[in-house]
């Protein structure tokens, strides 16, 4: 990151370690530690440094998403606070998914909370997205095909394309037959990366992610026109990631270099 100049960046999302306390491997060994000797002490300054880089990195109208969960959500959200300004909070995403354990003693934990800033709150990107079917009971269809709702006031007719997006995201975790599974572990539905990219960016801007893992963002990226660029601190992660991005067809002129990967 430090290589790179000021305000290059349209987007930015990262899924970094989240204290997991685990080793994340693939079949052929192990991929990265997601274990803090130091705890919460260790893990912020950590996190808060590459947070700063990106800030600088990121162009007025870009915007970050920080993927997390209930481990370290509450100290991230106040590190970006601090980092980006109160006032340039844009959404705490809930992903909800149905997999996972069962517990018995607290409520099933089944979330991960993604955060976005705004670099300039006003003028970042943001193109409102439709998913989705409306809840409401007792719609009808005019004669144009439009649904609608008899009210007291009159019709109040719905979108087309179904609801706006909010910030409850029901998302389904990759399944273990998945045809997007790489074997790389912790990876991410591809669906996820497409609501952000879609949301916040244009074809043609440039998508980062510092902690890319399987290469999930920047696949998408490349698939929705972006330009795409990333990093991670294991090897293994850099040549999946690479192979998949060298898997999809597009007119993108693409340069891996080791621990890098970028197009
Ligand atoms: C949760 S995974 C990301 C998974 C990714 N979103 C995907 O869909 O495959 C976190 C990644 O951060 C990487 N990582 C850990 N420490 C890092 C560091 N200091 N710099 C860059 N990457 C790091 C790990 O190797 C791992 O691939």
């Amino acid at each position: 990151m430090r290589t790179l100049p000021d305000a290059c960046i349209d987007l930015i999302y990262i899924d970094p370690p989240f204290m997991t306390n685990a080793t994340r491997s693939t079949a052929s060994g192990q991929s990265y530690d997601d274990k803090w000797s130091g705890g919460i002490d260790a893990y912020c300054p950590f996190l808060r440094e590459r947070l700063v880089e990106m800030r600088r990195l990121m162009r007025d109208s870009a915007t970050v998403y920080v993927h997390i969960d209930h481990r370290v959500a509450h100290h991230v959200r106040l590190m970006l606070d601090d980092i980006f300004g109160v006032e340039n909070f844009l959404n705490e995403i809930i992903w909800s998914y149905r997999t996972g354990g069962v517990a018995t003693k607290w409520f099933g934990r089944k979330h991960d909370t993604i955060l976005s800033y705004a670099k300039v709150m006003g003028r970042h990107t943001f193109n409102s997205l439709r998913d989705g079917t409306y809840r409401t009971d007792g719609l009808k269809r005019a004669d144009d095909g439009r649904l609608f709702k008899s009210t007291k006031n009159g019709p109040v007719y719905f979108h087309a394309d179904g609801p706006l997006v909010t910030d409850v995201w029901e998302v389904p975790f990759l399944s273990t037959v998945s045809l997007e599974r790489t074997g790389y572990p912790t990876q991410k539905p591809e669906a996820l990366l497409e609501r952000i990219v879609e949301a916040s960016s244009q074809p043609g801007d440039l998508v980062a992610d510092f902690f890319c893992g399987s290469g999930t963002t920047l696949s998408v990226a490349k698939r929705m026109g972006r330009k795409w660029l990333g990093c991670d601190v294991s090897q293994e992660a850099v040549e999946i990631a690479s192979n998949r991005l060298h898997r999809i067809e597009m007119p993108v002129k693409s340069k891996v270099e080791t621990g890098s990967t970028t197009g």
